[in-house]
């Protein structure tokens, strides 16, 4: 029998190396993107409709599209075109990573969205098949599916899984209102122009991991990691938004090890020792700030 509903689990991720190549001429910038899944999620549940529904809840929902346009859905209808059947689900959203905020919550929906329609449905598509679809959707989406560690190339797509060698605990800090992640790739552009950088595609060195950074992963060392955290968007999103240097600085002066802007932000994160001062430090910066751990694991089915 077909279960009734199904619920995936799916998390958020921060860079904590963002190398920002060259414009390419497909629009996108090649990438060496060193993601970690934390421990901050949405859950998409899929339950049987008469034809493709959405819903969701949480913080921000109103700024979220409820229709076809929204990742989720577009990832059931790819899912269903695959398989020659119709998209009939209701899925639900609920949030708690935050929106627009540089998380890739839209991605996680999307991720989340085709567990839990090929679960429903039964259709039980290779993982390999899982990812290629992930990619068409979106750059992030392959890592919201893996979760764990993983260096991304191309424009983020091609992963390589990475060894996390402890625990490390953040604070996230969302921001009022989302930044468009095209618009600070933009700014970017806009920035390295300025500083006669250029941002053509054999102008700007070509991005590559930082080993030291990869090093720190691979040993669990919190503070080797907070000396080699970098985000080549942070100077766009904060020419953007010049307020985010205030909560980076808050953050800094309140404890943490390391503050970054969260890939395209406007979300803030925090590098912290030990989860007691993660608990502190997310008080201290007040309501829109969460403590998280990482590595948290990707999509992941929920017992019904
Ligand atoms: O792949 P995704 O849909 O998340 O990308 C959203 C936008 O972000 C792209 O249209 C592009 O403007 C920008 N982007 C980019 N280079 C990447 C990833 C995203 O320029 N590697």
């Amino acid at each position: 029998m077909t279960a009734a509903s199904v619920t995936v689990r799916v998390p958020a991720k921060v860079n904590v190396q963002l190398a920002v190549g060259g414009l390419r001429p497909d629009g996108f910038h090649d990438l060496a993107n060193v993601f970690l899944a934390v421990g901050l999620y949405d859950h998409v549940t899929a339950a049987p409709a008469a034809g493709l529904r959405i819903s969701g809840e949480g913080r921000d929902i109103e700024s979220v599209p409820l229709d076809a346009s929204n990742l989720a859905a577009r990832a059931a209808i790819v899912l269903a075109e695959r398989h020659g059947i119709e998209p009939r689900v209701h899925l639900h959203l609920r949030k708690d990573i935050p929106v627009a905020g540089g998380m890739a919550g839209g991605s996680a929906d999307a991720a989340g969205a085709l567990v839990a329609c090929d679960a429903l449905w039964g259709l039980g598509t290779p993982r390999e098949e899982l990812l290629a679809i992930c990619a068409e959707l979106g750059s992030d989406v392959p890592f919201a599916l893996a979760g764990g560690a993983a260096l991304g190339v191309g424009r983020g797509e091609i992963l390589t899984p990475l060894e996390v060698g402890g625990a490390f605990h953040w604070v996230f800090a969302a921001a009022e209102g989302g930044l468009s992640t095209p618009a600070v790739y933009r700014e970017c552009d806009r920035l390295r122009r300025e500083r006669g950088a250029g941002d053509g595609v054999d102008d700007v060195a070509v991005p590559a991991a930082d080993p030291r950074l990869l090093d720190a992963l691979r040993a669990g060392d919190v503070h080797a990691l907070a000396a080699t955290l970098s985000n080549d968007l942070q100077s766009a999103a904060l020419s953007l938004r010049p307020d985010l240097a205030r909560t980076l600085r808050a953050g800094e002066d309140a404890g943490a090890l390391a503050a970054v802007v969260s890939g395209s932000g406007p979300t803030c994160a925090f590098l912290v020792s030990d989860e007691e001062t993660a608990a502190k430090l997310a008080h201290a910066l007040g309501p829109a700030a969460r403590p998280a751990p990482a590595p948290a694991p990707g999509a992941t089915l929920l017992p019904a």
